[in-house]
């Protein structure tokens, strides 16, 4: 089999899978460090879905009111519903203020206070005086188009530092070892059709979410959740996959995102009454509540026959008020999306909107080095040597149950950096590499063949399409035990239909038919691991909301969910503890409590 195919080897110290705002943070920062360092992305890098993040990032800079880095830590810790792991958060949140110092050195064109200092706005969940103050004005924003300002910057500083990009290239398979061990990645130069090994002494995931495995969702059509997809194959379990973010504010009907930032500035959600709903479900702070409950909340509203429209199925954001002034200077591209997606002219009239699939706050576990963990032997935290995944990829665990919006932005370039460090320690420059053995890369060249030459009956969209609308309906928002088997059910069958894909062009060279296909096997694995996570969690925490289950039950369910995939559909589940400590006396455990707002 190998024979059939020429590979073009490549050794490098470190290679990189995408190119968004984590995978290009670790880049830089690795070739920063003098370690060899390849980055491998599917598409170009400014094309990678971080550009399209609007509202802003996490950082308690106070420099539009009181803040401290621990107000954000226990904010983080409370939003993720005490599922977060509390060592990574407090990492994150001390790590993001010298991180987004960092970026406004690096050239992100902020906007700006008065006073020429970093512009912050108000997000939901982030609060002040662990919870008892004013809304904390914490998210640091370049007008609403905060992640193109960061990922160009971050690809400018790639480019001014010494690292390889192979541009257009598809990670095929990730190339393991007898030991369990990640030696490099499979890739297929999508333009010329040739196959690419990339051999490293650690490979960085960094592929983002996998948000398309539902029909409607703010994330690119690029976001296949390829790493966790590779992960699956190699037999590693994924973490939290139950808990899948929707984002109140996506358009109706286009999906397209309309960012929180718009509730920052103060715009409001209302019903067919007119009605300021929030106010009931979360009084103190409304609309500013965060995702998780925003979402439940239009829900609940549509359900109760107070939606909006001619099927009474979506609700209103407004922002008339909020005057033409603000909307050119802090919201100008969400402006143009509601005219474009929604026909809204926003200084007259309030844009159509619907909770949409944004966020996957599970994916590969990791500790806060962004080193990829396992359950093995006993040792909930062993690490698989090589194997790192940073981003949306990655389950740190930061978010837990449900992110707070604008620590995405965060977790993308604080983890980054992180593996930068930790592969400076831990990684030689110019290291020895063991030599591979002959046939490394068999079954990843037979699964090749295999799909390249796939000649079953069933079109790799209609398989999509049936798995996206059977998550969409039966993963949603609020869940049943009834509606998940159905969904389970539903989804084994969906997943053992590709048994029967058809793959119509047999080429190499530019077969986005081939391309497809292999997403949609990433996107498989990963919609059944989620809904068996799903089934199996019998509580409501975060985004996850049981019907039949509406409270949380810390006795039996504070600990993180691993699920693992086999070929033809097998799934196992396992568990891992949830880190309740601390890095340092800077800051205390938060103890579970009860979530309101
Ligand atoms: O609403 C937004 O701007 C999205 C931000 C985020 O997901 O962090």
């Amino acid at each position: 089999m190998a024979a059939a195919y020429k590979i073009h080897e490549h050794t490098f110290d470190m290679v990189v899978v995408g190119a968004g705002g984590a995978g290009l943070r670790a880049t830089f920062g690795l070739a920063q460090k003098g370690l060899k360092t390849a980055c491998i992305t599917k598409v170009f890098p400014t094309r990678s879905h971080t550009v399209a993040a609007q509202g802003g990032v996490a950082a308690a800079l106070a420099n539009m009111g009181e803040d401290d880095w621990r107000y954000h830590f226990f904010d983080t810790v409370k939003g993720s519903d005490w599922l977060g792991d509390q060592d990574a958060i407090e990492y994150m949140c001390k790590e993001a203020i010298p991180a987004i110092i960092e970026l406004e050195h690096y050239g992100v064109p902020f906007s700006r206070t008065d006073d020429g200092k970093i512009y912050q706005r108000p997000f939901g969940g982030m609060t002040t005086r662990y919870g008892e103050g004013p809304p904390a004005q914490r998210t640091c924003a370049a007008a609403d188009r905060t992640g193109h300002a960061i990922l160009h910057t971050l690809y400018q500083q790639s480019l001014a530092h010494d690292a390889q990009f192979f541009i257009e290239y598809f990670a095929l398979d990730l190339i393991m070892d007898a030991n369990g061990a990640c030696r490099g990645v499979l890739a297929l130069d999508m333009a010329e059709g040739t196959l690419h090994l990339f051999k490293a002494q650690g490979t960085v995931l960094a592929t983002g979410g996998y948000g398309r495995a539902y029909f409607s969702a703010t994330s690119a059509h690029t976001c296949t959740g390829d790493g966790g997809g590779m992960a699956l194959r190699a037999g590693l379990s994924l973490q939290d996959m139950e808990f899948v973010q929707f984002h109140p504010t996506g358009i109706y009907g286009a999906g397209c995102l309309i960012t929180e930032g718009v509730r920052g500035e103060g715009g409001i959600l209302r019903n067919s009454n007119g009605e300021r709903f929030m106010e009931r479900y979360a009084p103190s702070v409304k609309d500013l509540a965060p995702r998780d409950m925003v979402s439940r909340a239009m829900t609940m509203e549509i359900r109760d026959g107070r939606g909006v429209g001619e099927l009474k199925d979506h609700i209103l954001l407004d922002l008339t008020h909020l005057g033409p002034e603000v909307i050119h200077e802090k919201l100008p591209g969400i402006a143009e999306s509601a005219r474009i997606f929604a026909n809204v002219d926003v200084e007259k009239q309030p844009i159509p909107v619907i909770p949409t699939v944004h966020y996957n706050m599970g994916g590969i576990p990791t500790n806060y080095h962004g080193e990829v963990v396992q359950l093995r032997n006993g040792n909930p935290d062993e690490v698989v040597p090589g194997l790192y995944a940073i981003g949306e990829a990655a389950c740190v665990s930061v978010h837990g149950a449900n992110r707070l919006g604008s620590n995405s932005l965060l977790d993308l370039v604080v983890f980054g950096r992180a593996v930068a460090n930790r592969a400076a320690e831990t990684v030689k420059v110019d290291g020895k590499q063991a030599r591979l053995a002959g046939d490394a890369c068999d079954s990843a060249l037979a699964r090749l063949d295999k799909l390249r030459n796939a000649n079953g009956g069933t079109p790799t969209a209609v398989i999509r399409d049936k798995m996206q609308r059977t998550m969409q309906l039966d993963a949603a928002v609020f869940r049943t035990g009834e509606t998940l088997a159905d969904g389970v059910r539903k989804m084994r069958e969906i997943h053992a239909s590709f048994g029967d894909v058809k793959v119509a062009d047999r080429s190499l060279i530019w077969n986005s038919d081939l391309i497809e296909t292999y997403e949609l096997s990433n996107l498989l694995d990963q919609a059944l691991v989620t809904i068996v996570s799903a089934e199996n969690r019998t509580e409501s925490r975060g985004a996850h909301a049981r019907e039949d289950f509406p409270d949380r039950d810390d006795a039996h369910w504070q600990k993180h969910t691993l699920c693992s995939v086999t070929e033809s559909g097998e799934t196992a589940i396992d568990y891992r503890p949830v880190h309740m400590y601390t890095l340092s006396d800077d800051v205390s455990v938060v103890p579970p409590k009860k979530r309101v707002y």
